[in-house]
């Protein structure tokens, strides 16, 4: 059988797709498709829960700036005391705008240039994700420079399988991400080398959409003990940075939730005195939003049936680049009680990589109508591009009966601003 899909605040009322109290097809005719819809509840809704689960300890929660970086998602965390991790001057910019103060944004990115080094100290950042030794040398030179004291946390790379996609793993050896823990002792026991530089926190960051608390466990088993390790050697630990990776539902998958995450991660970091961190970008935003988009035309060929969109990889190209699965239904679900059909659903994009859906089972639908693409407020417009001339889509957030647009759709000299 069929599933029309509920996600949490994207439900169908008398056969139409409802976020929050808006009927998405009025949306629709107001902006526009392809168009991205956001449902604030959700969004607000989920970073509650994980600052809930872990309320005993108080942690920062520091969203993602990645997984979603329109200034209205990043105002509306920050309003409700989010903090958030940022791997570009851009992020940082973005931040910033977005009003976060300073003391709560924190630094990742194995390539931090020396320009964004220095914008970011001047900024009072909370501190740097130290991703090599090079790297710390060079953050000491600039804090030199600006005579200034900077808070540093050593992210480790924990060596450890978090069993999801490859692209997405980012805890083992074998990942640029990160320092192995031989090379972090060295520079936790000769952080005098470092008279700028206040080496005091901890980040572990071991891959993205990671639906099985175990590896988090085993990789907090060896964080702590190796803080344990630290403490006999007179050194203290003031931020521990668990980081994001928290998975979501895109399918059949059943991920923790806040509450047995906390559950399992919190009797971990009993010892622990210091303030814990958590960078989860996808958990909030993931299941916040869709993309919506238009069947331009069904084609038929000897082997497939093609249901041909006007959304394309340049504007969510999760599936494209990771195969990955995103459910997707008609905006209006009447008269859909005819049998399934298997059907690809693709784009207007010159790549075979251009799909949403492959030997989908969907039911019968028509030229015209619209479908929805759920799980597409996590790295959906953030990944965006304008390959093939295509303009970017535009970006609405609900909150119960109120749309507002928080990015207009581009326009053709959007395309050539930048040129000269
Ligand atoms: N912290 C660090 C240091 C990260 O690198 C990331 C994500 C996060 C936090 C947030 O992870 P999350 O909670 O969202 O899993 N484009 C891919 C995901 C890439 C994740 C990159 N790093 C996708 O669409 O699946």
């Amino acid at each position: 059988m069929f599933l029309f899909i509920i996600m949490h605040d994207f439900k169908y009322k008398d056969n139409q797709l409802y976020c929050e109290g808006i009927k998405i097809q009025d949306l629709v005719n107001r902006f526009g498709s392809p168009l991205y819809v956001y449902s604030y509840n959700t969004l607000i809704d989920h970073f509650l829960k994980l600052k809930i689960a872990f309320g005993e300890i108080e942690p920062l929660i520091c969203y993602s700036v990645k997984a979603n970086s329109n200034l209205a998602i990043l105002k509306a965390v920050v309003d409700k005391g989010a903090g958030l991790d940022i791997v570009s001057g851009g992020e940082l910019f973005y931040a910033l705008k977005a009003n976060c103060p300073p003391d709560r944004i924190v630094y990742a990115s194995v390539g931090k240039t020396e320009k964004e080094i220095e914008e970011a100290i001047k900024r009072k950042i909370l501190f740097f994700n130290v991703e090599s030794l090079p790297e710390l040398q060079s953050i000491q030179r600039i804090a030199k420079k600006l005579k200034k004291i900077v808070n540093i946390a050593i992210r480790i790379n924990p060596d450890i399988e978090p069993m999801t996609h490859k692209y997405i793993t980012t805890g083992k050896l074998t990942n640029k991400f990160g320092i192995d823990f031989d090379t972090a002792s060295k520079i936790f026991l000769q952080r005098s080398k470092f008279p700028n530089l206040n080496i005091c926190g901890i980040h572990i960051h071991i891959g993205s959409q990671i639906i099985d608390s175990r590896p988090f466990v085993c990789a907090l088993k060896k964080i702590s003990n190796y803080i344990e390790f630290l403490k006999k050697n007179n050194i203290r630990i003031e931020y521990l940075n668990i980081g994001g990776g928290l998975g979501i539902i895109y399918n059949k998958e059943k991920p923790q939730t806040a509450k047995s995450f906390a559950l399992s991660i919190l009797p971990l970091l009993k010892n622990f005195d210091g303030k814990l961190i958590l960078e989860p970008g996808r958990f909030i935003v993931g299941n916040a939003g869709i993309l919506v988009t238009k069947i331009l035309y069904i084609k038929t060929t000897p082997l497939k049936k093609f249901i041909i969109v006007d959304a394309g990889m340049n504007d969510l190209i999760r599936p494209a680049l990771y195969g990955a699965y995103h459910q997707i239904s008609p905006l209006n679900k009447k008269n859909k009680k005819g049998p399934l059909q298997k059907v690809d659903v693709v784009g207007p994009i010159c790549e075979s990589a251009d799909f949403f859906a492959k030997d989908r089972l969907l039911p019968q639908l028509e030229e015209g109508e619209y479908l929805a693409i759920f799980g597409a407020g996590a790295y959906g417009f953030s990944m965006s591009s304008n390959y093939n001339g295509r303009l970017k889509p535009p970006e609405v957030l609900v909150k119960g009966k109120v749309a507002k647009l928080i990015r207009r759709r581009q326009n053709y000299f959007d395309l050539i601003r930048e040129q000269i």
